[in-house]
This record gives structure tokens, sequence and C-alpha cells, in this order.
């Protein structure tokens, strides 16, 4: 078990290169093996969840290479087109990987096969009939733990049916679980969800020429619509940085007096860019440029200074584009003045740990106020007097949880100590280097 500490700072400063977008990476080799033809891979990320797909897609058939010449490092998928996927002959063990195992289940449901599904402590504990209750309205068959747990077994049947579905979360897991199963049903099948969640499966799936349809309904509501009976045909992916890890930086710098740090080709999907917004709406200097297309999607540069922030209510509408970034910005929260507010936030109970509680408990030992509810987090903030820390936090699986107290101890006046921080490898492999890199203080204390 890896165990950091990080301690306070000063003056972060340069420009980073974050690593890709975690969510397009497991689609791109998903959607690599679905397609026919050869798919090339640039900027994938290489990090566990992304890793556990991958050996995945390799046990249901998948031939996926990496290919590393000087400067053109690049994964070579050759596909095996819809329906060319066989039954895995060992459970597919998807590690810490909730992205992997949801969609992969819609692949396995759309694929005429039948495929068990295992993972770590943490995914063991997530609820997975969200996923599968549609999957079995699609006519597979589901055997799970509980119900709902994994190991989890997936029976598919010869053909899908097309199905339309209202989703009562907004979650592109069960979207994208949905869509992939549908792509070898007969008919239309639709998923609707009460806001729209990260759209990238429907970017992806436009991108190998399947057809989908977009549709936001002026209550808020979101429909994607897609043509069954598809066919794929390998596309290139270029990945573009993932906004989730440049979130942890860009509060690094917020928070971290004297700071400037430029964030590099950072994704600025709508959907995934609520985190920034917030940072803006409650004070930080933060400023895009060179705003452009990279791969199809949108990207720009990022500089953000320090900044004082004031505490604000986030508005719920905006959960779904930042629901992974809620524990980085109670961390912000705690150096605000005045308090913040997050709302309509129950999802963060089911992520890889309930977040709601694992980020009230650590910051109320480091010296920070917080509130709690089942579906909201209130953090009070510290104004300009520093926080305290000193306190050691179990991360329990949680990448996330791990990044986030990291980041705090680069303001606590005691070193904040994490244990379990091997899970950052999940999304984040190089964090302790390049934040160290840029001017922090985080050091190995237990390997
Ligand atoms: C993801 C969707 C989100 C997010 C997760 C990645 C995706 O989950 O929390 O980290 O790539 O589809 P939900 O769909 O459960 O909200």
């Amino acid at each position: 078990m890896l165990t950091l500490k990080s301690e306070n700072a000063q003056n972060l400063s340069g420009d980073v290169k974050l690593p890709g977008d975690k969510s397009i990476s497991h689609r791109s080799l998903i959607f690599g093996c679905l397609a026919k033809g050869q798919t090339v891979i640039r900027g994938l990320l290489e990090g566990d969840d992304v890793m556990s797909t991958r050996s995945a897609l390799v046990q249901l058939g998948g031939d996926i290479t990496l290919i590393d010449d000087d400067d053109d490092r690049r994964w070579v998928v050759n596909g095996v087109g819809l329906g060319g996927f066989k039954a895995p002959e060992a459970p597919l063990d998807l590690g810490n990987a909730g992205t992997g195992v949801r969609l992969l289940m819609g692949v396995v449901a759309g694929s005429g096969i039948n495929a068990v599904f295992t993972g770590d402590a943490s995914l063991s504990k997530r609820p997975m009939a969200r996923v599968t209750d549609p999957l079995k309205d699609m006519g597979a068959k589901v055997e799970a733990r509980d119900g709902t747990y994994l190991p989890l077994m997936i029976t598919a049947p010869d053909q899908p049916q097309a199905l339309d579905y209202t989703s009562p979360v907004a979650s592109a897991q069960i979207k994208s679980a949905v869509l992939l199963a549908g792509l070898t049903a007969r008919g239309t099948t639709s998923v609707t969800e009460p806001k729209a969640s990260r759209d990238h499966t429907e970017a992806m799936l436009r991108h190998f020429g399947a057809s989908v349809e977009s549709i936001y309904h002026d209550d808020g509501r979101y429909t994607a619509r897609l043509a069954g009976e598809a066919e794929l045909t390998a596309r290139d992916v270029d990945v573009p940085s993932d906004p989730s890890s440049a979130a942890f930086l860009a509060v690094a710098a917020t928070i971290t007096p004297g700071s400037e740090l430029t964030l590099k080709a950072v994704g600025t999907n709508p959907l995934r860019f609520g985190l920034f917004e917030t940072l803006i709406d409650m004070g930080a200097d933060m400023t895009l440029s060179n705003q452009r297309q990279e791969g199809g999607e949108d990207v720009a540069d990022i500089t953000v200074r320090s900044a004082q922030l004031r505490g604000i209510t986030v508005p719920p509408e905006r959960a779904a584009s930042m629901i992974d970034e809620y524990p980085i910005l109670s961390v912000a929260a705690a150096h605000a003045t005045g308090k913040t507010e997050m709302v309509g936030v129950e999802e963060l109970r089911v992520k890889e740990t309930d977040r709601i509680q694992l980020m009230a408990d650590g910051l109320l030992v480091a010296g920070v106020k917080v509130e709690t509810t089942h579906d909201s987090m209130t953090v009070y903030g510290q104004d300009s007097s520093p926080i305290q820390g000193g306190n050691t936090v179990d991360a329990c699986h949680d990448h996330r949880i791990a990044m986030s107290f990291l980041t705090l101890g680069l303001t606590t006046s005691q070193p904040m100590t994490v244990l379990g921080a091997e899970t950052i490898a999940t999304s984040f492999p190089n964090f302790t280097d390049l934040m160290n890199g840029i001017g922090g203080k985080i050091s190995v204390v237990d390997a």
C-alpha cells in the first residue's frame, strides 16, 4: 500500500500537459474493437482503469497493441466488428473501473454471448441494477449477487430488442450501456435522461459511422436515439486531456498563493466543464485561450492564477457536468469566504466511495466545518485563516479522494497524509510527478 504526504507549498508554476481523458479512452478501445477495420488511438490514458477495459476486451477476442515509436506512441486496434466477440473463458475482472464494467455489460448484452464480471472491493459495492435493468428489458438474462452487485453474469439474447428507456438518473454509464446493446437491436433504441450526461458515446458513435440523434427537450431532459443494426467503421481517435484531471491542477493553482499554471489542450466539452464554470462563479482567475477542435472534441489551454474564492450555491442542474469534481470542489470551497452549498448530489454516494461521507469526514478532521444531508454537502470556507490539516485519510480505493486531500495538503499548516494512494493510478498515473514538477511537495511515506 502506498502512503503519500503533501506539504504546504507556494508559487505553483508552469505549463502542464495532462493525461488523456478517461471516459474517451475507455470508449476508444471499445469502439475500435466493435468496428470493422483498424483504429489508431493517440493520447490514450494508460491508467489502471483503461488497462482493465483493455484486458477485458482482449479476453473477448479484441486485438489491441501498443506501438511505441520514439515520437508516436499509439494503440492499434484491429476491430472484430459488431457481433464478433466470443464468450470469455474466465471472468472479466474490471478492477476499479465503473465505466469499463458498465459499458462492457452493454457490449456483452448486444453480442449474443455470456460473460461473468468481477471487480475490486470498491466496484463490488457499486449498484449495477441501474444498468442491468434496462439490459434485461432488451432480453438479457442477469444473475447478480443480491440482485445488483458483482460478481454478475450476463447472458445475451441472440438479438437484443430495441428499447425506449427513461433513466431515473443522468448517467452516461447507463446511457452508454443501453446504446451499446442497441447497436445490434432491430429498430431504434433511445435513452432519455433527466439532464444530459456526458455525450462521448454519442460523439464516438457518430465518428464511427452510426446514426444517433441528440434531442435537448425544453424542460431540461435529454434523449439520445440510435438506429439499430448499425455498422461501425474504424476511425482514428485523438484523446484530449482529461478535464477531470485538470480540475485538481486548477484548484491547486487557485488556492496555493503566488501560482500561475497553464493547462494545455484540456477538453472543454460543456457536459464536462461544470467545475470550471463553478470556479469562475466563485471568483477564480481563469482564462481560456487557443480554443480549437482536436479529434472531434473541443479543447483549450486554461491559464489559472491564485485567487480568493467566495462561496456560492452550485446550481443543481450543473451536477451532471461536474459529477466527478465535487471532491476537489469541496477543497476549493474550504478556502472560500462564506459557505458553498452543493445540492442535488446524491449520486456522489454511489461513486468509487461515498464521496459525501469521505470528503466531509476528512475535511472535518482537517479543521473545516462541513454539514451533509443524504443529497447535499455544505462547506464553510475558512476565509484567509489557514486550514490546520495534519490528518491521515484512507483513500478507500478512490483516486479522487486521494488526489483531493493531497491537493488540500498544499495549503494546510500541517501535512496531509493519504493511505492507499496507489489508487491514483486508475486515472492519473503521473499525478505526483506532475504536481512536484510545478512546485508541489508530495512525498512517499511508505510504499
Ligand atoms: C463516466 C460517467 C460518470 C462518471 C464516471 C465516468 C463515463 O458516471 O462519474 O467517472 O465515462 O461514462 P455515471 O454515469 O455513473 O454518472
